[in-house]
């Protein structure tokens, strides 16, 4: 299993450290879609004066430049992340801010001597092979009266935008998900999110669900555009189908997309988030 683990993670520091960029520019650094959710994350965490605040999985430091807009009087704010792209755009993004900094660390294997009073944690707990570890090291790395925010995307049927395509992917392009990839909506409905933070320990469980709207324009715009952002070994699985056989996915991918097409062509899905906090103690 450690070995399955540890190429999985090896794959997924890769395929960020190509996509930080492009991730950044199509949806991190613009509030749209699911991004409306940092705003709710740090409103319900209820981030105080003089915090100090802990971001795992940082990317490329959204939630942290936010975190620091919606109160100037921070103590500290640390990003955590493994790519170590997202962690150079994150300082680059985030320079004009003092009190700040960003770690290349694992979400499963990091430790600070000092305790934290908040941890945040936004679309970064399914990629976690052990989930568990990460939550017990950000609940070790809070003060007793800590508290954690988290925020995932919604089970797959509920985020049609990942789902429309992903679904026909595994259908047409073998081993499009390679062996080992944690599923990635495994904590997708309120009671298995629960239930794998109260697992770690926390209490005061409280799960919120939101519901944003993502126009990724018409159907040409959406596919041109997911195909743009994916990684190297995704497009070169992708490249190796046949003319016809690729024709087939698109229509296929198509169809899915139909219910969620407006008269005038434009996409509008519907995109699920949970946004989940609770208390060390
Ligand atoms: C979807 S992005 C979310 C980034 C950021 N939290 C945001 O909301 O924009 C997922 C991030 O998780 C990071 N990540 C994946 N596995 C990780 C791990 N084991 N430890 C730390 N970061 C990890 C990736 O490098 C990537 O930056």
């Amino acid at each position: 299993m450690k070995v399955i683990h540890s190429k999985y993670k090896q794959r997924n520091m890769k395929i960020w450290n190509e996509v930080a960029p492009r991730y950044h520019k199509k949806w991190a650094s613009v509030n749209k879609g699911p991004f409306q959710s940092t705003k709710k994350l740090i409103e319900l965490v209820k981030i105080n004066k003089n915090n100090l605040v802990l971001d795992v999985a940082c990317g490329t430091g959204v939630v942290t430049k936010q975190i620091q807009k919606k109160n100037s009087n921070l103590e500290y704010v640390v990003g955590i992340d493994t790519s170590i792209t997202a962690i150079k755009i994150a300082k680059k993004y985030n320079e004009k801010n003092k009190n700040l900094d960003f770690i290349n660390t694992d979400a499963e294997n990091f430790a600070f001597s000092k305790k934290f009073d908040v941890v945040t944690c936004q679309y970064a707990l399914f990629f976690f092979p052990n989930a568990q570890k990460a939550l017990k090291n950000m609940k070790n790395s809070l003060k007793k009266s800590g508290k954690i925010g988290i925020s995932v995307h919604g089970s797959k049927y509920n985020v049609p935008f990942f789902s429309s395509i992903l679904d026909s992917a595994v259908k047409y392009i073998p081993n499009y998900v390679p062996p080992g990839t944690p599923n990635l909506d495994r904590f997708g409905t309120k009671s298995t999110l629960k239930a794998e933070v109260r697992k770690a320990g926390f209490s005061n469980v409280v799960v919120k669900e939101f519901i944003f709207n993502y126009n990724p324009g018409k159907f040409e715009d959406y596919w041109k555009n997911y195909i743009k952002y994916i990684a190297t070994p995704l497009k070169e699985k992708l490249n190796a189908l046949e003319y016809s056989k690729c024709k087939e996915f698109k229509n296929s991918v198509k169809e899915k997309t139909l219910q969620y097409t407006k008269k005038n062509g434009e996409i509008i899905f519907p995109w699920q988030v949970l946004i989940l906090t609770a208390k060390n103690n």
